[in-house]
């Protein structure tokens, strides 16, 4: 969201020196005092402009989007083995998801999103996310349900890790949800899309639902 801000500063910089150009450029002596007066005029405006821009972005700066995980259970995760080098894991991850919009004056426009499994760094599984639009403070329940088989890449260490995951009884699966979203301003006004990242870490036991558990957004 600061690159906006920056536009503006920049804009108005490159407005203002271009001006001096013109001025000094076209005049030996000093400037005749009407065309002084016209200059200042100009630079004063430049600044309330830019001032009253700033304000305003200040007072309707969207607030981050928030995500949680309500409640997540693990009904199925087993390592297959198969005819294949790498093994199979199948999976049954149902989830519910609490995504927020906290603010007061800004809606949020979902384009996308979608909630990721991460085991070991390799994705397992992919939903979309039944959402795409929240008015001014609005809190959703967003059911994700992962299901299916996934060869992983790791080799035997892989294995025997998982294996002892699976004696400790808990495995450490995290949630990503990603999407695109864009904002909107009141009646008036829409921001260009950005992207939105969060990461959620579990910690899961087998057919056992978890408590809530807060996310972290990374982009937004
Ligand atoms: C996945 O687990 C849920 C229980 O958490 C169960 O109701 C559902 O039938 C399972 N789905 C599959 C495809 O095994
Ligand atoms: C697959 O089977 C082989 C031999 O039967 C065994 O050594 C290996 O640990 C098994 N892998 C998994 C993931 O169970
Ligand atoms: C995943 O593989 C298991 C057998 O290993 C099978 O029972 C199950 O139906 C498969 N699930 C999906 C969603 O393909």
């Amino acid at each position: 969201m600061n690159h906006q801000q920056e536009g503006v500063v920049v804009s108005l910089g490159s407005l203002v020196s271009s001006h001096y150009h013109g001025v000094y450029e076209t005049n030996d002596g000093p400037p005749p005092r009407p065309f002084r007066i016209l200059v200042r005029a100009f630079i004063g405006a430049c600044i309330f402009i830019g001032v009253l821009a700033l304000l305003i972005w200040f007072i309707y700066r969207p607030r981050t989007i928030q995500v949680a995980v309500a409640t997540a259970t693990l009904a199925r995760f087993d390592l297959v083995n198969t005819t294949s080098i790498n093994p199979v894991l199948s999976y049954n991850l149902t989830a519910v998801l609490s995504v927020s919009n906290p603010n007061r004056r800004v809606s949020i426009y979902y384009d996308q999103l979608q909630a990721a499994g991460l085991y070991q760094e390799e994705r397992f599984g992919r939903a979309a996310l039944p959402v795409s639009f929240q008015g001014t403070r609005h809190a959703d329940a967003v059911p994700a349900l992962l299901v299916g088989n996934t060869s992983m890449e790791f080799g035997d260490s892989g294995v025997a890790a998982f294996n002892d995951y699976r004696r400790a009884g808990v495995f450490p699966v995290d949630l990503w949800v990603d999407g695109v979203v864009r904002y909107k301003f009141g009646e008036l006004m829409t921001t260009t899309a950005s992207t939105l990242t969060v990461k959620c870490h579990l910690a899961l036991k087998l057919m056992v639902a978890s408590g809530w558990v807060e996310c972290t957004v990374i982009d937004s």
